[in-house]
């Protein structure tokens, strides 16, 4: 009863913002997202006898303060496979957690991957999106690699709100996304807080809701003509209209910091100039920026002189999660 698994993050080009049903991490509005290769976490989970309670390691530490209630998907996967057992679980990220960097994307898909096949559910890849979800909203689309988008649905019990793949990592394989890494400092409002502060006081979420569609419509669509323009003018839009929701919602929260308005600042700069690159932003400062493989060289050298880069991670388009062989434990 012993599994392990690895997930790539994926990084939003159309951004989930806001929950309609919390319980089931049923989201107001679809989103689109790239799988990206060089974010991963690997998880192994063992259920067995010879564990009191559930114990839970990641990154070397043990999981005290559970923020994405990791506990109790352990719980709902037991439930669902009818076992009685506490698990062990080990994680481990190549990445900075809790930084806007998608780490509850890879884990949750790593552990849910993981964990069902520890607890011998045997289970195929919609239904480990839907399980997915339930551990974190983004982790569904972390079980498809490639370009993946996450349908909202309609019904209640969610059975219609799972990710699906666009296209596969091969279909687009000079897409690439400079991940900049500002700071490795614990963000001080994580996502579930604070899109659930934004649905609730943000006076602006209403259009949020109704133009979401539009950009869904058109990034799927880039994708699928490998339109690099079309894709990333809008994903651009899109996130600065989720941080414009985070700015106007009570408290206002500001995931900014002065190297990610520089970043901007010279993004634009550089688009202007006719080097074709794009940035988008999470619950964080860092900033990604989208471009294609040929300008990665070129875009490198000017990130050299941004004072404020601690590091960059270049990521292209991802695998599925999937089952490995080699136990962390
Ligand atoms: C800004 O998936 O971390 O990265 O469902 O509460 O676990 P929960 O939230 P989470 O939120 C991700 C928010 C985002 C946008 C996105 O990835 O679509």
């Amino acid at each position: 009863m012993k599994a392990t698994a690895i997930a790539n993050a994926n990084i939003a080009l159309v951004k989930y913002w806001g929950k309609r049903d919390k319980k089931l991490i049923l989201p107001y509005n679809g989103s689109i997202s790239m799988t990206c290769d060089g974010l991963f976490t690997i998880t192994t989970v063992e259920f067995s006898d010879k564990y009191k309670k559930d114990l839970v390691i990641i990154n070397d530490e043990e999981l005290k303060k559970d923020e994405k209630d990791v506990l109790g998907h352990i719980e709902r996967i037991r439930q669902m496979a009818k076992i009685k057992e506490k698990a062990k679980i080990v994680s481990e990220s190549n990445f900075p957690i809790a930084a806007g960097l998608a780490s509850s994307a890879s884990g949750l898909a790593a552990l849910t991957v993981a964990a069902a096949k520890a607890a011998s559910l045997n289970l195929n890849q919609r239904e480990l999106s839907i399980l997915a979800r339930q551990g974190s909203g983004s982790a569904c689309r972390s079980i498809f690699g490639g370009f993946v988008e996450w349908l909202v649905g309609k019904k209640e019990d969610g059975s219609d709100s799972y990710a699906r793949q666009i296209v596969n990592e091969n279909y687009w394989p000079e897409f690439r996304m400079i991940v900049t890494i500002l700071t490795e400092e614990k963000k001080k409002v994580g996502s579930r807080a604070g899109m659930a502060q934004t649905v609730e006081t943000c006076p602006y979420y209403e259009s949020w809701l109704k133009t979401v569609n539009q950009d869904l419509d058109v990034i799927r669509e880039g994708i699928l003509k490998r339109d690099f323009r079309k894709v990333g003018l809008q994903a651009e839009y899109n996130c600065l209209k989720m941080h414009a929701l985070m700015m106007t919602t009570k408290p206002a929260i500001i995931y900014w910091i002065p190297a990610t308005m520089e970043i901007i600042q010279n993004v634009l700069l550089w688009r202007e100039k006719g080097l074709e690159c794009y940035f988008t932003i999470d619950a964080g400062p860092q900033v990604k920026i989208i471009c294609l493989e040929k300008d990665i060289p070129k875009i490198k050298r000017k990130l050299k002189n941004i004072k404020g880069i601690k590091k960059i991670i270049v990521c292209k388009p991802g695998e599925d999660a999937k089952l490995i062989d080699k136990h962390l434990f």
